[in-house]
């Protein structure tokens, strides 16, 4: 264990300022303006701190993690852009401002998600302080992780929800497995990988985490305030998603989670390692709420 643990706040300002140092070394114009403007918003940057708690807490140095950090963020915040588009989800507004197609226009939205993605991979690729096979290691699971099998394979089950035979519980807990889950367990992974630890050490606890966050965000959708989400509520029903309140309800949503949230407290403790970050991240992540009935 570190001799001493940064607070989380150090830690996503580092990631801040490096997501900045990121999109100031482009070339400047609209495009990596419409980048910025997805990328350096107030997202909570739950990613970043996973990758940055994981490698921290099992051993290892904070600026090795630091790269594939924001590279996980890159991937989620072009997932964020593409999500809001009208083909998706068609939600103008997150993070309390206009989503970046009403703030720019579809087609750089567009662009800009696809340019985040490979800044992404480019931001692993330069990774500094690690041999070139973990850095392949690295580009692997992030690959993955936004891919078919994992982010962008789980968006298309998300809008194929209407089309399936049957809308029960195996088939929500894979989409959303494979749409929220995977870059969370990524994350997580190249913290690990970045520390030279096992990198599944963590998996049981990433895919309880994964569940629970969508669980806590599909609840928040149908029962939150615009002024706390960000944008209106009720995109899901609108849109008629599958999502755990469509499935199972308000209250039985309420609690899975409780329940998923217990099993993450749980896992972090069969890790080999004080999880002193990682616990602090999930705090944050999935706190008392009594909007989402837990306590
Ligand atoms: C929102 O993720 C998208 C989901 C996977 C549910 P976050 O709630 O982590 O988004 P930001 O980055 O903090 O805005
Ligand atoms: C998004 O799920 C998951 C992504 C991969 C972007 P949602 O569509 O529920 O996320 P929000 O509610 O728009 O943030
Ligand atoms: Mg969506
Ligand atoms: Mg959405
Ligand atoms: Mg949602």
């Amino acid at each position: 264990m570190p001799m001493t643990t940064p607070p989380l706040e150090d830690l996503r300002q580092e990631v801040n300022q490096a997501l900045g140092a990121h999109i100031a070394s482009l070339p400047a114009g609209r495009l990596v303006d419409a980048m910025g403007y997805a990328l350096l918003g107030s997202g909570k940057r739950l990613r970043p701190l996973l990758c940055m708690a994981a490698c921290i807490d099992s051993g290892g140095a904070r600026e090795t993690a630091l790269s594939p950090a924001c590279a996980a963020e890159m991937i989620h915040s072009y997932s964020l852009a593409h999500d809001d588009l009208p083909c998706m989800d068609d939600d103008d507004e997150r993070r309390g401002s206009p989503s970046l197609h009403k703030a720019f226009d579809e087609a750089t939205a567009l662009l800009a998600g696809d340019a985040l993605q490979t800044l992404a991979f480019r931001t692993l690729a330069d990774c500094p302080g690690v041999s070139d096979e973990v850095r392949v290691r690295m580009l692997k699971e992030l690959s993955d992780a936004g891919g078919a099998a994992g982010m962008a394979g789980g968006q298309m089950l998300d809008l194929l929800c209407d089309d399936v035979a049957t809308r029960d519980l195996a088939h929500l807990k894979n989409t959303q497995a494979m749409k929220t889950g995977a870059l969370f367990r990524a994350a997580l992974r190249l913290g690990l990988v970045s520390a030279n630890r096992d990198i599944h050490l963590l998996d049981a606890f990433a895919s309880s985490f994964g569940l629970a966050f969508q669980a806590a965000d599909d609840l928040r959708d149908c029962l939150g305030e615009r002024e706390v989400l960000g944008k209106p509520p009720g995109s899901d029903l609108r849109h008629n998603k599958l999502t755990w309140v469509s499935l199972i309800g308000i209250e039985e949503a309420q609690a899975a989670l409780a329940k998923l949230r217990l099993s993450c407290k749980d896992e972090l403790r069969h890790a080999d390692f004080e999880p002193v970050l990682l616990a602090q991240v999930t705090q944050l992540a999935l706190g008392t709420d009594d909007l989402l009935g837990i306590s």
